[in-house]
C-alpha cells in the first residue's frame, strides 16, 4: 500500500529522509530519529497545536518557528529541532505552565511517567520569573464521579481530554468551560462525570489532572512490572497493559504502539480487573460432602473426579457425559478440552458459550468461512456502516469508536436497525425500530428493494454466487408495504435504508446477537445484503459479527463444538478421522455429538449423568435459570473450573479454582481472525491452576496422557492440527498478534476475506423465511409488554459482576420502560416493581427511557435477576430470546 502513496525528500538536523506526502514535520523528525518534545500530541487525534512546545526551525520560513505536530512536512525542507533559541523558548513555554501548577509530584499518582515532569527536569526549568506577579488561582478537585479524579490544578489546557472524548469516544463530555486565566476543563454546570467511563481522557492526559481512583496510592509507577496481555471481555482483542507489584495487579491500560486498539480501552477492559483479586475468588479445590464444601488437595480433587467420570463412564457410556466451556478460555485450554472429552472420555458431546453460535454458522453456510469477513480497523473506512440488531457502546465499546471515527473523519452515513433506540441513533442517517422479532421480514424487505430498483451488482453475482434465482423469487412476496404491516417501519425508510447501502461505495454490516431470535438467520440474510451489492471480497465492505466474549472465534477454531473437529473439520471424513486419530493416538468416537440445547434436554430425560463446565455460569447467563438449577442438581457429577462460586458452581459435585487470564499465557482469537499472545502478569492467586494444566492432570490420571510444559507445546500441535493456524507459533506471535489465515511466505496474514473468490464453491443466496415467533403471539392484556435482553456498556457477560467498582455504578438489574407507559401504570421512576413471565417472576427497579417503544421493556442479561430468570428455558423449541412480561407495583 505505502509504495502507491506519494514519498517527499527532505533533511532533518542535516538527516536526509524520505517520508509520505502528507506527513508532519514531527513524523519526520521522529523518522529522523530527532526527539522533538511534546504535551498537546496524541498520535490518535488530529493535530491542535496548543502547547507550541514541538516548535522547530524550517531555514526559509518567514516563520522563524513552526509548530511541528501540525504542520505538514514539504519536499525540500530544511529542519533544525535544537538550538539555543528553540531550547529557551521551549523553558519559556515551561515556564508559563508551571505558573499555576502545584509542584505536588510527591503525592501525584502520575509522578514518574507525567511528560511535564519529564519535560521540565530535561529543560532544567529550576527558577520561574514570571511567578512573582502572578496570583495562584485554585480549581475544583472532583473526587465525586466514579473511577477518574478530576483535579485540574494539574492541567497544562493541552486540550487532549475534550478531544478523545469527542474525536475517539464521540462522548463529549468534557469541554473548555469559562474562559481567560480562569479556563478549565469540565462537564456542565461542572456536575460530576457522567459518561461512559472508558478513561480514555486519562490515557491521554499528559499530566496527573486525571486520574484514576482505582490507582490512587496504590504504586509508584517505577515500581510496576508491565506485561503485555489481552482484554479478558468483549471479542475485540484489545491489547491491554498489566501493571502488578508483589503478586498484585496494580492497574490495566492501553500502549498506543501496540496491538490494534491503539491504546484505547473502554471501562471494562481499564477498571474491570477487579475480580483478579476479588475476595469471592475461590483458592482450594472444594468437594461437596452433604451439601457441604470442604476444602481439599489438589490430589483428592483429581482423585474423585476421575473415579466418578470413570465409574459413570463403564456404566452408561461415555455418551452419558458432556462438556461445556466458556469461550473466554484460551485457544490452547479450549483445543485441549475438546480433545479430552474426544478420545480422553470418547464423545463429541462438547459444546461452547451459548448463543453465538448461530451467526458464525450462517456466514459459513453462505461464504464458506465461519468469520466475520473483513478487519475491524476497516469500518473506519466504510462509506456506509449498517447496524443490524447490535448495540455496539455496550457490547463492544472500541467498534463505537471506529464508527464514530468513520462518521467524523470519513463522512460515513450510519444506518440503525434495532428494537428500540440506541446511543448511536443520534448520529445516523436513518435509524428504524422494529417490532421486537420482525427483523427477517425488515431484512427481506431491504433486499426486495435492492432487486426491484436494480441497485444490485450483477457482475458480481453470475461471477461469484449461487442461487440467486431462487433467492430473488423467494423475496418476491417481501414488499416494502408488507415488511411495513409486519415492522411497524414506514416504507419510504426501508426504501432509503436499502437505497443508501446498496448505493455506498463500500458498506459494512455490522450484526450481534443477544437482541434477537435466531442469529443464524440474520447472519445469512446480512451475507444476503452483501452478496447482492458486491460488498465482500473487498476492502471497507462485509460482515463483521459483534461477540460477547473475548475467545468466541477461538472456541469454533478450536472445535469445541459437537459436530466439527478443529480447525472446522469434518467428523465423518475418513481421511480427516485418520489423520487426528493418528495424531491424538486414539480412536474418535463416530457420532455427532450433543450441542447445548441438546445437552440440557437430555439431562432432563435423564440421558446426560456428567456434566464437566469450564468456566460457565449456566444459570446465571442462559435463558431459563429457574429451570438450569432445577436440572443441574439431577446429574450425577457435576465438575466445574471456576473462580467464583457462582450460581452454577453452587450445583458442583467439585469444584476446581482456575486462575485468571492476568494469571497464565495463552492465546485468544479475536473477531478479526486475529490470534494474540497474552502472557503471563502474576502467579495465580491460591493454589488455582490454569485450566489446561487442570485438563492435563485429570487426563493423564484417567489413562489419557497429556505432557505439555507450556501452552507453547499445545499451540504447536494445534498448528498441525488446523490447517487455519498453519505457520502460527509463538516465535511470530505479539500481542498485536496475527490474522489467519497466515502465510509465512509472503508473512502475509489476511486483513479481509475473500479477494481471491470463495475458492472452488461459489457464495450461496440463502433464502430466509420469516415466521411469526409463538411466544410473541402470546403478547396480552396479562402480559402486555414483550421482554428484550439488553446488555450493559459496564458489564460483560457475569464475569464482570465479580468487580466492586463496576458494581458500585451498575450492581443491580433493572427495568427500563418508556414514561408513558410508566404514567399509564402510575408508577414513578425508582419504584420497586414485580416482573412476571408465564415462567418466573422478579422483583427489580424502575427506570425510565424515551428510547424503549411501547409495549416493550429492556432487562440486563448481567445479574441473578436479570432477563434470563423470565425468559423460557433455553434448550425449549422454539428457540426464543424474547417474551411477554407484566409489571405490577411491588407490595411489602
Ligand atoms: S471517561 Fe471517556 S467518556 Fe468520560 S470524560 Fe473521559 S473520555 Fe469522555
Ligand atoms: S486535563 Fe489533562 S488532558 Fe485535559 S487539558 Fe488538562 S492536562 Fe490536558
Ligand atoms: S471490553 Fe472489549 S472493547 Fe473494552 S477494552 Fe476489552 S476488548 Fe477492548
Ligand atoms: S505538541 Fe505541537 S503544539 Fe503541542
Amino acid at each position: 500500500m505505502l509504495l502507491n502513496k506519494k514519498m517527499i525528500s527532505l533533511t532533518v538536523d542535516g538527516k536526509k529522509i524520505q517520508i509520505e506526502e502528507g506527513a508532519t514535520i514531527l513524523e519526520a523528525c521522529e523518522k529522523a530519529g530527532s526527539r522533538v518534545p511534546t504535551l498537546c500530541y496524541d498520535k490518535r487525534l488530529l493535530p491542535y497545536g496548543a502547547c507550541r512546545l514541538c516548535i522547530v526551525e524550517v531555514e526559509g520560513s518567514r516563520a522563524k518557528f513552526t509548530t511541528s505536530c501540525s504542520t505538514p512536512a514539504e519536499e525540500g525542507m530544511v529542519v533544525n529541532t535544537t538550538s539555543d533559541d528553540i531550547i529557551q523558548r521551549r523553558k519559556t513555554i515551561l515556564q508559563l505552565i508551571l505558573l499555576n501548577h502545584p509542584l505536588d509530584c510527591l503525592i501525584c499518582d502520575k509522578a514518574g511517567e507525567c511528560k511535564l515532569q519529564d519535560l521540565v527536569y530535561e529543560y532544567s526549568v529550576v527558577d520561574n520569573p514570571f511567578r512573582s506577579r502572578w496570583q495562584y488561582i485554585e480549581f475544583h478537585i472532583d473526587h465525586v464521579s466514579p473511577f477518574i479524579e478530576r483535579n485540574t490544578n494539574r492541567c497544562i489546557l493541552c486540550g487532549r481530554c475534550v478531544r478523545i472524548c469527542d474525536e475517539l469516544t464521540g462522548t463529549c463530555e468534557v469541554s473548555f468551560i469559562r474562559r481567560g486565566i480562569k479556563t478549565d476543563i469540565g462537564t456542565d454546570f461542572n456536575r460530576p462525570l457522567n459518561c461512559e467511563f472508558c478513561g480514555q481522557c486519562i490515557s491521554t492526559c499528559p499530566t496527573g489532572a486525571l486520574s484514576s481512583k482505582l490507582f490512587k496510592y496504590k504504586a509508584r509507577v517505577w515500581e510496576l512490572k508491565d506485561t503485555a496481555s489481552i482484554c479478558s471481555y468483549c471479542s475485540h482483542g484489545c491489547t491491554v497493559i498489566i501493571s502488578s507489584m508483589e503478586n498484585t495487579v496494580k492497574r490495566i491500560e492501553g500502549d498506543v504502539d501496540i496491538g490494534i486498539n491503539e491504546g484505547n480501552l473502554c471501562a471494562r477492559g481499564r477498571f474491570g480487573f477487579g475480580y483478579i483479586h476479588s475476595e469471592e475468588r475461590l483458592n482450594t479445590p472444594l468437594i461437596k460432602d452433604r451439601d457441604i464444601y470442604r476444602k481439599v488437595s489438589w490430589e483428592e480433587a483429581i482423585d474423585f473426579v476421575v473415579s466418578r467420570l470413570k465409574g459413570i463412564k463403564e456404566n452408561y457410556g461415555p455418551d452419558s457425559i458432556a462438556g461445556l466451556a466458556s469461550a473466554r478460555l484460551t485457544n490452547e485450554e479450549l483445543y485441549l478440552f475438546q480433545k479430552f472429552m474426544r478420545v480422553g472420555i470418547g464423545t463429541n458431546n462438547i459444546d461452547h458459550s451459548l448463543g453465538y453460535n448461530g451467526l458464525l454458522k450462517g456466514l459459513k453456510e453462505s461464504f464458506g468461512l465461519p468469520s466475520a469477513t473483513n478487519s475491524i480497523h476497516e469500518i473506519r473506512k466504510s462509506d456506509v456502516i449498517f447496524l443490524i440488531g447490535t448495540d455496539p457502546t455496550a457490547s463492544i465499546p472500541l467498534i463505537k469508536q471506529g464508527i464514530n471515527l468513520a462518521l467524523k473523519r470519513n463522512n460515513a452515513k450510519l444506518l440503525i436497525a434495532n428494537p428500540f433506540d440506541i446511543k448511536l441513533t443520534k448520529q445516523a442517517k436513518v435509524s428504524v425500530v422494529y417490532r421486537p422479532g420482525t427483523e427477517v421480514a425488515l431484512l427481506n424487505a431491504i433486499a426486495w428493494v435492492i432487486i426491484n430498483k436494480k441497485l444490485m451488482d450483477e457482475s458480481f453475482i453470475s461471477s461469484s454466487t449461487l442461487g440467486f434465482d431462487d433467492f430473488s423469487k423467494h423475496i418476491s412476496k417481501y414488499t416494502p408495504e408488507y415488511a411495513q404491516e409486519i415492522t411497524g417501519i414506514d416504507k419510504e425508510a426501508i426504501i432509503e435504508l436499502a437505497r443508501l447501502y446498496a448505493t455506498a461505495k463500500s458498506a459494512t454490516i455490522l450484526v450481534g446477537s443477544n437482541l434477537i431470535y435466531d442469529d443464524e438467520k440474520l447472519a445469512k440474510q446480512s451475507a444476503n445484503l452483501a452478496l447482492l451489492t458486491g460488498n465482500i471480497g473487498r476492502e471497507n465492505a462485509g460482515v463483521c459479527i459483534l461477540l460477547e466474549k473475548n475467545n468466541s472465534q477461538g472456541a469454533l477454531d478450536m472445535g469445541v463444538l459437537p459436530n466439527f473437529l478443529p480447525g472446522y473439520q469434518n467428523l465423518t471424513e475418513p481421511v480427516i478421522r485418520e489423520k487426528f486419530e493418528k495424531l491424538w493416538g486414539r480412536p474418535l468416537p463416530r457420532n455427532e455429538g450433543m450441542n447445548t440445547e441438546l445437552i440440557f434436554s437430555q439431562i432432563e430425560k435423564d440421558k446426560i449423568k456428567a456434566l464437566y463446565i469450564l468456566g460457565e455460569d449456566v444459570v446465571r447467563s442462559y435463558p431459563g435459570s429457574y429451570k438450569i438449577e432445577e436440572l443441574l442438581s439431577k446429574v450425577d457429577l457435576l465438575v466445574i473450573h471456576s473462580l467464583f462460586m457462582t450460581e452454577t458452581a453452587k450445583s458442583a459435585h467439585v469444584i476446581l479454582p482456575c486462575a485468571s487470564f492476568a494469571e497464565k499465557d495463552g492465546t485468544y482469537t479475536s473477531i478479526e481472525r486475529r490470534v494474540q499472545l497474552a502472557k503471563r502478569a502474576i502467579e495465580p492467586v491460591g493454589q488455582a491452576k490454569p485450566d489446561w494444566e487442570i485438563i492435563s492432570l485429570v487426563s493423564s490420571q484417567l489413562g489419557y496422557e497429556m505432557n505439555y510444559p507450556t501452552p507453547k507445546e499445545i499451540m504447536e500441535e494445534i498448528t498441525t492440527a488446523v490447517p487455519i493456524y498453519r505457520e502460527i507459533s509463538y516465535e511470530k506471535l505479539s500481542p498485536s498478534g496475527i490474522q489467519w489465515p497466515y502465510r509465512t511466505k509472503s508473512n502475509a496474514q489476511t486483513e479481509y476475506l475473500y479477494a481471491d473468490g470463495f475458492g472452488e464453491n461459489k457464495a450461496k443466496f440463502i433464502p430466509v423465511e420469516f415466521e411469526k415467533l409463538s411466544e410473541l403471539e402470546k403478547q396480552n392484556i396479562e402480559y402486555p409488554f414483550i421482554l428484550i435482553p439488553y446488555n450493559l456498556f459496564l458489564h460483560s457477560g457475569t464475569l464482570s459482576t465479580y468487580v466492586k467498582e463496576l458494581n458500585d455504578v451498575a450492581g443491580e438489574s433493572f427495568i427500563l420502560l418508556n414514561h408513558k407507559e410508566a404514567d399509564k401504570l402510575e408508577l414513578e421512576e425508582e419504584a420497586e416493581v414485580i416482573v412476571r413471565s408465564r415462567y418466573n417472576q422478579i422483583k427489580t427497579r424502575l427506570k425510565l427511557s424515551w428510547d424503549v417503544p411501547l409495549g416493550v421493556v429492556l432487562i440486563p442479561i448481567h445479574y441473578k435477576d436479570g432477563s434470563q430468570a423470565l425468559l423460557p428455558p433455553f434448550y425449549s423449541e422454539p428457540k426464543h430470546r424474547l417474551c411477554p412480561v407484566r409489571i405490577d407495583k411491588y407490595e411489602k
